[in-house]
């Protein structure tokens, strides 16, 4: 996949389903009585990985493209899969499904591709193991295959070293099975999809927010459920999809992109807090809230960038934001400071690593740290071959960056934008005729 240099974005794009929320509108639907009927899911090839696993499972989920339907089996209705469960490439899908495998009455294993199976899962063996699980990886190396054998699960309060909303849901997953109440305490508030859509199938779940400005730290809350009850799911566009136009349409000169029903829950939404305090020209409208999560469409123009600092509680709430955060920041004037964000090491790819050999690549002046990277900004970037290590989210990252470079950009591995936007290039394509 190449690019050139554009003239300008223009137009409007609709964003595939929120990744995140589809795959809990149909694991909390599988554990849920009745059907429960999701509009916009996202067929990428991870949330795919979702529904394939509870199919296996005995739940039947009927794919029609835009609307998915799962007919819930109840909290204990799941039945013994034949085989290893097949993750993919999706974190989500492994770590979620743990904390729901930890209290059923079989035994099976979790496994997936390469990347899967070097990504930390001590992160969920070590509460699960507390709550009374019996979860082990298979090679003893911390990641999949993992062997989950379901037991009585107890309640625990639990403090996470990492806000991470994967360890999180697990954990209240569990505790939707445990026989008391479990608490999970992170060290910010991390995205609280299912939270809101637990609630919302009926779970008695809360958070806690200290209130002291020194801290960040969040709590949630879960008591055991006799019962969830499925519902109606409107996804929506996923910010983290939206992001990549977001950032385009303020980089590449001469711009301007309505980007239609994205969701803007705050625990996701600070790549718009970084935009504007870089700067950048950002209008939401029509704001709206679907079930339980709130809407927006974005109105991006191109601006003149400037530098800025990301570090915090706002961390968690553009994690997957970054990279292309990182590569705006290249076509800011002064410096970008990214901190506290060493969790970018371990998504689908090391992405400090892979973002500083790109875009260094190109001319970039960038510094990876411990925890985060420094980029001086303002160096015009030339087009190179980058390798997007298998990483959707780095392969869109380098179409986007390839529009603002002299040269061409050839991207690696391009395909892998299957993961969570298999329309991407058409889509952004569209924007530039
Ligand atoms: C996700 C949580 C985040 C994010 C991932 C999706 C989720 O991961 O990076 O893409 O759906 O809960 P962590 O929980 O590991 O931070």
């Amino acid at each position: 996949m190449k690019f050139t240099r554009c003239n300008g974005l223009h137009g409007e794009v609709a964003i595939p389903g929120d990744k995140s929320i589809s795959h809990r509108s149909v694991m909390f639907g599988a554990i849920s009585k009745g059907t429960t009927e999701i509009h916009h899911y996202l067929q990428g090839a991870d949330c795919l990985s979702t529904i394939a696993c509870f199919q296996k499972m005995g739940v039947e989920i009927e794919n029609r493209g835009d609307v998915v339907l799962v007919h819930g089996r109840g909290l204990r209705g799941l039945t013994r899969p034949a085989e290893a469960l097949d993750c993919g490439n999706s974190g989500t899908t492994t770590r979620l499904i743990s904390g729901i495998l930890a209290a059923q009455d079989f035994e099976v294993t979790l496994t997936g591709d390469a990347s899967i199976q070097k990504r930390p899962m001590k992160r969920i063996m070590e509460p699960l193991s507390l709550m009374g699980a019996s979860i082990e990886s298979v090679n003893g190396n911390g990641c999949a295959p993992l062997r989950i054998r379901g037991r009585r699960l107890h309640g625990i309060s639990y403090t996470s070293k990492v806000a991470s909303a994967q360890v999180k849901s697990a954990i209240l997953l569990a505790g939707l099975y445990a026989d008391g109440e479990t608490r999970v305490t992170e060290p910010y508030l991390s995205r609280n999809h299912s939270e809101i859509m637990l609630r919302y199938f009926g779970a008695d779940v809360r958070t806690e927010t200290e209130t002291s400005a020194a801290s960040g730290r969040a709590t949630a809350v879960i008591r055991p459920a006799r019962e969830l009850h499925g519902n109606l799911v409107e996804v929506p566009g996923d910010i983290s999809s939206a992001a990549f136009f977001l950032c385009a349409g303020l980089m590449v000169p001469g711009s301007e992109i309505l980007i239609r029903s994205v969701g803007t829950n705050p625990t996701r939404a600070g790549i718009l807090e970084v935009a504007r305090a870089m700067g950048g020209d950002v209008t939401l409208l029509n704001e709206r809230a679907g079930s339980g999560e709130p809407t927006a469409d974005i109105l991006v123009r191109s601006s003149s960038l400037h530098g800025t600092v990301i570090e915090g509680a706002v961390i968690p709430t553009l994690i997957d934001e970054l990279p292309v955060i990182a590569a705006m920041a290249c076509f800011a004037d002064g410096t970008t400071v990214i901190r506290d964000a060493a969790e970018l090491k371990v998504k689908e790819s090391n992405r400090i690593a892979v973002m500083t050999e790109n875009l260094t690549a190109m001319g970039a002046d960038v510094t990876e740290t411990d925890d985060g990277m420094i980029i001086r900004g303002g160096k015009p970037l030339h087009g190179a071959v980058v390798d997007s290590h298998l990483d959707h989210r780095i392969a869109m990252t380098f179409a986007v960056t390839g529009l603002c470079a002299g040269g061409e950009t050839e991207i690696l591995g391009a395909e892998c934008v299957n993961i969570s936007y298999p329309r991407f290039y058409e889509d952004l394509r569209k924007l530039m005729e």
